[in-house]
């Protein structure tokens, strides 16, 4: 047995301010994903076709291939085409936006489907206009039921976040080996590492709670 955890505590400021960097693009890449997944489960059920032909084809190419695979076309070969250099923190948002709205379509469309269809019956017996029938009245009927599915995603985001090692983004995955490289001891700081990615998917249930105990609130 060689385990010394005495070893890596010169460097846990370091690595916990990964918790901080991973965070920072996991949040907005959660946002970007959760609007634009909104937005395609709104074209998925239009009437007008073409919208839910492009809405399922995008759906069909990000779920299709590897999430690894989105991040380097999007940091590494998109360059090449552009002339223009993206910075890794922008890379990540987008292919980890860009991907999970993929699967938050599929939720909020299956969210959306389920609410009964009397309530769109209703909301059109009453002269209540598209928009306003979808904001005000299913919308908020379908969040409701999906929250834990939507949390699910927001984890799976989360912990794929370290993906983002790989085009040499410092976050707290990379951190780690580092830290690894550095002591030539990879145990104690994966190990450190796996405590933090536990503590912020634990972080995000606590607060799937308590918005899904706050939504019920009504009923
Ligand atoms: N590892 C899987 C992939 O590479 C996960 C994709 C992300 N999943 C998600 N729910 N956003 O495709």
């Amino acid at each position: 047995m060689n385990l010394d955890f005495s070893q890596i505590v010169p460097y846990i400021p370091f690595m916990l301010e990964g918790i901080w960097v991973t965070l920072k693009f996991v949040f907005f890449a959660i946002i970007f994903g959760f609007i634009l997944g909104t937005i395609l489960a709104l074209f998925k059920i239009n009437h007008v076709r073409p919208l839910r032909w492009f809405a399922d084809a995008y759906t069909s190419i990000f779920r299709g291939t590897p999430l690894i695979l989105q991040l380097m076309i999007i940091y590494f070969a998109v360059p090449q085409l552009t002339g223009y250099d993206i910075t890794p923190f922008l890379s990540a948002i987008l292919a980890f936006g860009l991907n999970s709205s993929a699967y938050v379509s599929e939720i909020i469309r299956a969210g959306i489907n389920a609410v009964d269809r009397g309530q769109t019956e209703a909301a059109i017996a009453l002269g209540i206009p598209y928009r306003q029938r979808m904001t005000d009245i299913i919308l908020p009927q379908a969040m409701k039921n999906i929250l834990p599915a939507l949390m699910n995603e927001f984890i799976t985001l989360t912990k794929e976040s370290a993906l983002v090692s790989t085009i040499g983004y410092l976050d707290l995955m990379r951190r780690a080996q580092v830290v690894g490289a550095d002591l030539y001891r990879n145990f104690e700081p994966l190990l450190f590492v796996g405590v933090l990615y536990w503590l912020m998917v634990m972080g995000l249930t606590i607060i799937g709670r308590l918005l899904e105990r706050r939504m019920s609130v009504s009923d």
